[in-house]
Parts: C-alpha cells; sequence; structure tokens
C-alpha cells in the first residue's frame, strides 16, 4: 500500500477514541464504570423531534440529494429561532447554512479562508477541530492559553503582532468547553472589534449557548452585528442529537458564501429528513429547559463529591463539562489513573491530554474534565465512590 500522507503520519491520535478504549478495556476486566469521558448525552432525543423525523422520511419518500445550503424549512427555523433567543435577525437565504453537525463545519472552515502560512488563533484547550482544520488548510496556529488567572477569557493584549498580522480566523468559544466559563459581553464585544480592527474572520463556537446556569442566557457573538462574523450551532447538546449530527453556520454573507464553496465541493448537504427533525427540534424550549435543568444537577452533585474528596471547588456556570483542578502534587494523568482504580471506576480526561497546542506550557496539566453524560443515578454512585479517594 501507498504510504499515507505526510500530514495524517504526523498526526496523533483522537484523545477520545483513546477514552472509549480505556472504558471497553474497564467493562472488560469487570468493573462497572461511570464514564465521564467522550462529551456525548446519554439521554434519549426527545419524542417530539423523533416524530418529526420518521414522518419527515415518509413525506419525503422520493428522497433525492439534499440542499447544499440547507432546506428553506430549515434555515427559517433556524433564523426564527436565533431571533426569539438572541434578538438577532438574520436572512435564512444568505447568512445561514445548515452543516452536518458543527465538527465538519469547524474543520472545514479554514479551507474557505486559509491558504499556506496563513494563521488561525484559537484558545488552548480548545475544540481539536479548530487546529487540525487549520493544519489540513496548511496554515499555523496560534494558541492562546485559557488559564484560572484569566477566568479563561483570551487575553487579547498577549496575542504577538507577528500572529495577529497574519491571522485570517480568530476562534472563540463561550460557554467554553471545557472550562464551563461564560463570557461576559464586554468580552465578546472585545473579540469582535478585534477581529474586525484587523480583517480578521471571528469564529464563535456557539455549540453550548444552551447549557448554562448563570441567571442570564449567554449571548451570541452576532449580536454586535454580522460583518466578519460568523456563528457555529448545533442540535447536538441543546437537543441531545449527537447522532443526528445536523446543525448550522450563520452571519456574515460573504463569508457564509466562501463556506457554502467549501461544503459544496466536500459534501452533499444534511439530510432532509433530518433538517425537518431538526426544525421541530428549534421550535421547542422545553425540552431544553429540562436538560438544562438535569445537568444543573448533575453538576452540583458532582462538584459537590469532588470538594468532599479533598479537591478544590470548580463549579462551571455552563456547558456539560466540569474543569476540575487536580489535587495539589499530582499531574493531571496520574489523578485520571486514580479515579481508574476498580474501587471508584471513574473515567475523566486528563487535561493535559486535550491542551496543549501551543507548545510552552500545556494550560490543561492540573486538571482534568469531567463530562456531565452519565445519569443522576449514575452520578450519585460516582459521587459515593469518590470519597474512596485517596492520595
Ligand atoms: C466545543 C465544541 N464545539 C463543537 C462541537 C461539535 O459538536 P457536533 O459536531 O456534534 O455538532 C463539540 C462537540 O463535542 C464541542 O465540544
Amino acid at each position: 500500500m501507498n504510504r499515507a500522507s505526510r500530514r495524517i503520519r504526523e498526526l496523533g491520535s483522537y484523545v477520545f477514541a483513546e477514552i472509549d478504549r480505556i472504558v471497553e478495556d474497564l467493562r472488560r476486566s469487570g468493573a462497572a464504570p461511570v464514564d465521564f469521558g467522550v462529551g456525548d448525552p446519554t439521554v434519549p432525543t426527545p419524542e417530539f423531534i423523533r416524530e418529526a423525523g420518521r414522518l419527515a422520511i415518509d413525506s419525503r419518500a422520493r428522497a433525492g440529494y439534499p440542499s447544499y445550503v440547507g432546506d428553506a424549512g430549515y434555515r427559517g427555523a433556524c433564523a426564527a429561532w436565533f431571533l426569539r433567543r438572541f434578538g438577532v435577525t438574520l436572512d435564512p437565504d444568505r447568512e445561514v447554512t445548515s452543516t452536518i453537525g458543527s465538527k465538519e463545519a469547524v474543520f472545514h472552515l479554514a479551507e474557505a479562508f486559509v491558504d499556506p502560512g496563513d494563521v488561525v488563533i484559537g484558545p488552548d484547550p480548545g475544540y481539536p477541530p479548530y487546529q487540525r482544520g487549520t493544519r489540513f488548510a496548511e496554515g499555523e496556529y496560534h494558541a492562546y492559553p485559557l488559564t484560572s488567572a484569566n477566568g479563561f477569557m483570551p487575553d487579547f493584549d498577549a496575542i504577538p503582532e507577528s500572529a495577529a498580522r497574519r491571522a485570517k480566523i480568530l476562534w472563540i468559544c463561550y460557554p467554553n468547553s471545557p472550562t464551563g466559563a461564560v463570557a461576559p459581553p464586554d468580552v465578546l464585544a472585545r473579540a469582535v472589534a478585534w477581529c474586525r480592527e484587523r480583517n480578521v474572520l471571528l469564529a464563535s463556537d456557539e455549540a453550548y449557548t444552551e447549557i448554562y446556569f448563570t441567571p442570564a442566557p449567554p449571548h451570541s457573538a452576532l449580536e454586535w452585528g454580522t460583518q466578519g462574523v460568523l456563528v457555529f450551532h448545533s442540535l447536538s447538546k441543546r437537543s441531545a442529537m449527537t447522532g443526528w449530527r445536523v446543525g448550522f453556520v450563520a452571519g456574515d454573507a460573504e463569508a457564509v458564501a466562501a463556506f457554502r464553496k467549501v461544503k459544496t465541493n466536500v459534501d452533499s448537504g444534511t439530510p432532509t429528513f433530518i433538517q425537518d427533525a431538526a426544525a421541530a427540534a428549534y421550535g421547542d424550549e422545553e425540552h431544553v429547559a429540562r436538560f438544562r435543568e438535569e445537568y444543573r444537577t448533575k453538576r452540583d452533585i458532582m462538584v459537590e463529591a469532588l470538594r468532599a474528596a479533598g479537591l478544590p471547588e470548580c463549579r462551571p456556570e455552563g456547558t456539560l463539562y466540569i474543569w476540575q483542578r487536580v489535587p495539589d502534587g499530582m499531574s493531571s494523568v496520574e489523578f485520571a489513573r486514580a479515579l481508574l482504580a476498580p474501587e471508584i471506576s471513574v473515567v475523566v480526561t486528563p487535561g493535559a491530554w486535550i491542551a496543549g497546542s501551543g507548545g510552552g506550557a500545556n494550560p490543561g496539566e492540573g486538571y482534568v474534565r469531567l463530562a456531565l453524560v452519565p445519569s443522576v443515578a449514575d452520578c450519585r454512585i460516582a459521587a459515593a465512590r469518590l470519597a474512596r479517594f485517596r492520595r
């Protein structure tokens, strides 16, 4: 066989595939692990959404290729939701386009804007496709660290001029995965202004805007105008639809057009019956509020259990993650490994594995990530087992 390409050979494995393997090994050894590893909701997709999907399979019996940019009904539902939720009016024809979940959209964005040698700026820790998409497009990735010292917010003044000058895209993600921080409006305003001053596209990953514990719902970057801004939304977490693979990108019409051009060459659109189910999902907030409350319950159980086990309190304001500081003197891998002891069997992700893209000190070291996806009952089991943790 021909050798794989250089960029494939140089790429490490995807860490969450690694976590899946660890969980599988634990199960085979007879343990009953509680798995906080991968951020994949374990609850069923609400019945009314599945019903909308079932009906759509029949009403669209002549399946045909989907629209490249999304069915008009789906894009209309996205725009209507955006107006209700964020007070922003979007033109569904020019400013909204469907995606096959957010992951591919995040990855493919660089193809639309990055030439070899261009720079993409993004958070560390950060969702891996920000960086991997950049590398596949032969751009350079400049990571800005998210640390407790900066409240897990970007320090725009610390971005070196050498990177800023060549930057084409700046990624932000709030509510932030994995730190759970929610950006105050002035941080989003600053990000928009920083990008506009430098003619950089602001790419705002808004996958977690609906999972928050703050009194007021998080903002979208588009509240500061569409010029030079794209937002990435997904139904994966909002409506427990990870397996359906559906989301949308919205914002600056010219940027949407360039992104659509990439997608037209890569895929043939989101299956239309899935868009019908997704449109139904955007029409309902009751299930979203129910999921939010369940995440809050699980967050509180686990934050309290970790505190009782002697760890510093790390209470996220949003997302389905806890970004937990590990005990002093332990590395993130050592702590994650300690929790895999048979009498505890709690699976978490070492922070060092999902950070460190910036070279230098790894801002994920000293942390583990818990994805609050086990049921409330399983969280209680894990909480009881955490009491057995001894240094
Ligand atoms: C920060 C962030 N952005 C985007 C996504 C993409 O989710 P999906 O591709 O399921 O829409 C995820 C998934 O875990 C994520 O954590």
